[in-house]
């Protein structure tokens, strides 16, 4: 069987990125496998979407630490045994600190619902709306300590509509999330795997 690059997948909440990705990890060509689903909201509803895929939920509610750096120890904690290559930030609504980020250097991703580097933060398709732009879209990319700014993966466009609202152009995009967040692994696992390879070749383990 090809080698496949093991995921942990970040969420606050309804989690249809994740289940994106579970329906792509699903595909014996897909070359990357979820070990673990963490959210930092108990109940959120994706957890029950990874349950009944099979796979393995922590909860790390970041309202029982004090201070961001013990939150994000409990995360670095939770992701410890799992043998993560690469996690997926999908609809994750905490900022990462460098404390966390720099563990994992070009080893974190994240969707954001706009064409970065344009509308940064919230409420893009409002945003969108009120500037009157004819398109905008959804970018996967790598997370860097600077909000919405690391280097792009993948991006796909939505053309805006004259009588587009912010929900019926946010359920327009999050059909193309749904689409280029398994694109944007799929390009990640093949650079991972390949230097998997590599060290293998020089560690010889
Ligand atoms: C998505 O629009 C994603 O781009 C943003 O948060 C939303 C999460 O949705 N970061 P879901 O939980 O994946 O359904």
């Amino acid at each position: 069987m090809a080698e496949k690059l093991n995921l942990a997948v970040l969420i606050s909440g309804r989690g249809s990125n994740l289940q994106a990705l579970i329906e792509a990890c699903a595909q014996t060509d897909f070359p990357a496998k979820i070990k673990i689903v963490l959210s930092n909201v108990p109940g959120a509803a994706g957890l029950e979407k990874a349950q009944d895929a099979g796979i393995r939920t922590e909860t790390v509610s970041h309202k029982e630490y004090t201070d961001r750096e013990s939150f994000e120890t409990a995360l670095l904690a939770a992701l410890g045994n799992c043998n993560v290559d690469l996690i997926c930030l999908a609809g994750f609504m905490r900022l990462l600190t460098p404390y966390f980020i720099d563990r994992w250097p070009e080893r974190i991703i994240n969707i954001h619902p706009s064409l970065l580097p344009d509308y940064k933060g919230t409420h893009t398709h409002e945003r969108v709306l009120k500037d009157g732009k004819t398109q905008t879209g959804c970018t996967v990319h790598y997370v860097v300590p600077a909000m919405d700014s690391g280097p792009v993966i993948v991006q796909r466009t939505v053309p805006v509509k004259d009588d587009d609202t912010p929900d019926t152009l946010a359920a327009r995009v999050l059909e193309q999330e749904h689409i280029a967040y398994p694109e944007a692994v799929r390009i990640v696992a093949k650079k991972l795997l390949k230097n998997r390879g590599k060290e293998s070749l020089i560690t010889g383990k």
